[in-house]
């Protein structure tokens, strides 16, 4: 190990009690349990209580990551949280996080990338870390998507769900290396995937709601032909820079949006389904969450050996594109 090694060192995830089925979705609006299961591999999603906010998920995520990496919250330099369903615009939702936590002095902030966003957190805490004046960092992505979801939408209601995962990452640390990471993105494409109110452009009015502004719209099939494009060229990238070829992979941890797009990925990659991490089925697409809670969960499960390979890639609104490599 070298001391200057950035590495995770623990994992958490929380998922809400309530368990949204597609049976349910079927007496809601004019879907099929067939189509869903068909069209995106999903079968159930977590949905939080009205009193169970963003910070709440998160911070139940991020107290397991703690107890896993044996930190205590007041060793945290840096909190930071990917999120765009914060509790409130104000202040950002990793102040909530860092009162809950009872961390009085680290620099906390939110991170807004959507479905990269915990890709894009692990860029910024490996390159605070890598700078010499943090030594420990908490990354959390947890999202309330039920709370921006049109449940009157076919489109899209049938795809969210709620939830939060969580990394915390050390300096020094001997394992958990972060190898890489990339990120990117191309906003001429915001309109395909947004909340078009809530913000500055458009403040939420009566006529705003009227209008249903106020929940994610999704152009679907033409983010699906982007993202598996743009995930395989992430990975790809960081494949190359590093040395490594798809052989060397692991395990993938794919953005669980669509489990077509996961299979495409896979197939872009050379890799058979064995190696791919697929948690959809019982969560849904969390945004960022996704591939936190699936680290988490394949940690918990002893499923992650030491030295295994591991590539994250991710792909969501902005348009967002990221990929990560992780020596475990
Ligand atoms: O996480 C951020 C990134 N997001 C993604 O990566 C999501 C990417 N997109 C997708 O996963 C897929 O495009 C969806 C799952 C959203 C949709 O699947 P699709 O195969 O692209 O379906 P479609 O939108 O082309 O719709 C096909 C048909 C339409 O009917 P017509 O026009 O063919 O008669 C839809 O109205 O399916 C209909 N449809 C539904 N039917 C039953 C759309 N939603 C539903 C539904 N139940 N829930």
């Amino acid at each position: 190990m070298h001391k200057l090694e950035i590495g995770i060192a623990g994992t958490g995830y929380y998922v809400p009690a309530k368990v949204l089925t597609n049976a349910d979705l079927e007496q809601m609006v004019d879907t099929s349990d067939e189509w869903i299961r068909e069209r995106t591999g999903i079968r159930e999603r977590r949905i939080a209580a009205p009193d169970e906010p963003v910070s709440e998920m998160a911070v139940r995520a991020a107290r397991s990551a703690l107890l896993s990496a044996g930190v205590r919250p007041e060793e945290l330099d840096v909190i930071i949280l990917a999120t765009f369903t914060a509790d409130r615009p104000l202040p950002a939702g990793a102040c909530l996080l860092q009162e809950k936590l009872g961390n009085t002095r680290a620099g906390s902030f939110d991170i807004s990338a959507a479905c990269c966003g915990f890709i894009y957190g692990l860029e910024v805490a490996h390159k605070l870390l890598t700078g010499g004046r943090y030594r420990t960092a908490l990354l959390v992505a947890a999202e309330k998507l039920s709370s921006v979801t049109d449940w009157e939408d076919r489109n899209t209601c049938v795809l969210f769900g709620d939830g939060a995962g969580a990394v915390v990452i050390k300096k020094g640390h001997p394992h958990g290396r972060i190898i890489d990471c990339y990120i990117g993105s191309d906003g001429s494409k915001a309109d395909l995937l947004s909340i078009p109110a809530g913000g500055s452009a458009r403040p939420i009015t009566h006529r705003a709601i009227d209008e249903k502004q106020q929940f994610v719209k999704m152009a679907g099939r033409e983010v699906f032909k982007l993202a598996v494009n743009e995930m395989l060229n992430a990975a790809r990238m960081v494949l190359k820079r590093n040395n490594y070829d798809t052989s060397d992979i692991s395990w993938l941890i794919p953005h669980q949006a669509n489990l077509r797009i996961i299979r495409a990925a896979a197939r872009g990659l050379n890799l058979p389904m064995g190696k791919v991490f697929v948690n959809l089925d019982r969560y849904g697409n969390i945004s960022g969450a996704t591939i936190p809670v699936a680290l988490a969960e394949m940690d918990q499960a002893g499923l992650l050996k030491r030295g295994d390979l591991v590539m994250m890639v991710a792909f969501g609104g902005g348009l967002t594109w990221s990929a990560s490599l992780v020596e475990w």
